[in-house]
């Protein structure tokens, strides 16, 4: 294996007090949904420009540590002819690469998913390395419905999470392991809570059987939170117990930080849910951000796919940056949105 204490520095960095991780790998399909909703039309050069209005923000390496990216974009340049990952680097900022290749229906499990990548994953973890790629990203979806999910689903895409972070480690790139319970339904958050128990403890487990260096992952997770179509939604206070009640029973405290995933929770949720659970203090890991949605809903509408209003995508991106890294440090008040 690589050597350890190289990824647990690159885990550290990406989960460092006050910084968290921009996701911005939406794949190429995903990225032309979010164009839609500001009739912006997807082109490589659309998606290029978009990408280096987040990345050169000013001062974003103040609040971001890392930066997950598309196959895509982790090849292009900027305008002037640096290579993404070198313009990161260069900041300080550790660039990442989403490296499944997405959660498919599930044969033989209607409703379910399990997620594609690990043919050739060895060889491609090295050409990203190559490229410039210090930690990875794979995203196991699990559905929650009636019946559901089941208890295969849970493991095989458990099975195949840690086979990935073992595989990324033996590249020496730190494995981002996502295991994201959708809070689409209509469950309670106790259901939630439930699911997102049993695929943790699978997800430990068969890291556990690979071999895997806790000290060199990162954990992104759902928190535990009610189903958006739920009548009656928890408080801000309940998200927060119940979701580092359950990281503390199933996250050992070797792994060196979660970065949560936004999961479609308004961008001011997001930022509350993480600053709670910091205000609760005495958490073994540090608990910060890698978010998708939370960070750029605002950033793309204020930049509406024109170059004139780059500096304001800017800002709206700088402002979500900056609170929920004071979030990470359960620095947050409502008052910093005016
Ligand atoms: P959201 O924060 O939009 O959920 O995206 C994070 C992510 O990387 C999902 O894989």
């Amino acid at each position: 294996m690589n050597n350890l204490r190289d990824l647990q520095q690159i885990a550290q960095a990406m989960v460092a007090p006050g910084k968290g991780i921009l996701a911005a790998d939406e794949s190429t399909p995903t990225i032309g949904k979010r164009f839609d909703t500001i009739s912006t039309e997807s082109t490589e050069d659309s998606r290029r420009t978009y990408r280096e209005m987040l990345f050169t923000a000013d001062g974003v390496e103040d609040f971001i540590s890392g930066v997950i990216m598309f196959d895509e974009t982790l090849r292009q340049s900027s305008k002037d002819g640096i290579p993404f990952p070198k313009l990161l680097a260069d900041k300080g900022i550790v660039p990442g690469i989403k490296v499944d290749l997405g959660a498919k229906d599930m044969p033989g499990f209607e409703g379910e998913k399990w997620t594609q990548g690990l043919t050739n994953l060895r060889e491609r973890l090295a050409e990203y390395y190559e490229l410039g790629a210090r930690f990875a990203k794979w995203r196991a979806v699990i559905t929650i419905g009636a019946g559901l999910p089941t208890r295969h689903c849970l493991e095989v895409n458990a099975q195949a999470l840690a086979a990935y972070a073992a595989l990324c480690q033996e590249a020496g790139i730190v494995p981002i392991v996502e295991p994201e319970v959708l809070m689409d339904a209509d469950n309670c958050i106790k259901t939630c809570e439930k699911v997102t128990s049993e695929i943790l403890s699978l997800t430990f487990r068969e890291m556990h059987n690979y071999g895997v260096a806790l000290e060199g992952i990162v954990l992104k997770p759902n928190m535990v939170i009610c189903g958006k179509a739920h009548d009656n939604q928890s408080s801000v206070a309940e998200v927060a117990e119940a979701t580092v009640r359950v990281l503390k029973r199933y996250v050992p405290s070797a792994v060196p930080g979660i970065a949560f995933l936004s999961g479609g929770q308004s961008s001011v949720d997001a930022t509350k849910h993480l600053d709670a659970m910091n205000k609760l203090g005495g958490l073994p890991w540090n608990l910060t951000f890698s978010y998708g949605r939370a960070l750029q809903a605002d950033a793309l509408v204020a930049w509406s796919g024109k170059d004139e209003n780059i500096a304001a995508g800017q800002a709206a991106m700088m402002k979500r940056a900056k609170l929920n890294g004071a979030a990470s440090k359960g620095e947050y008040s409502e008052s910093m949105e005016a």
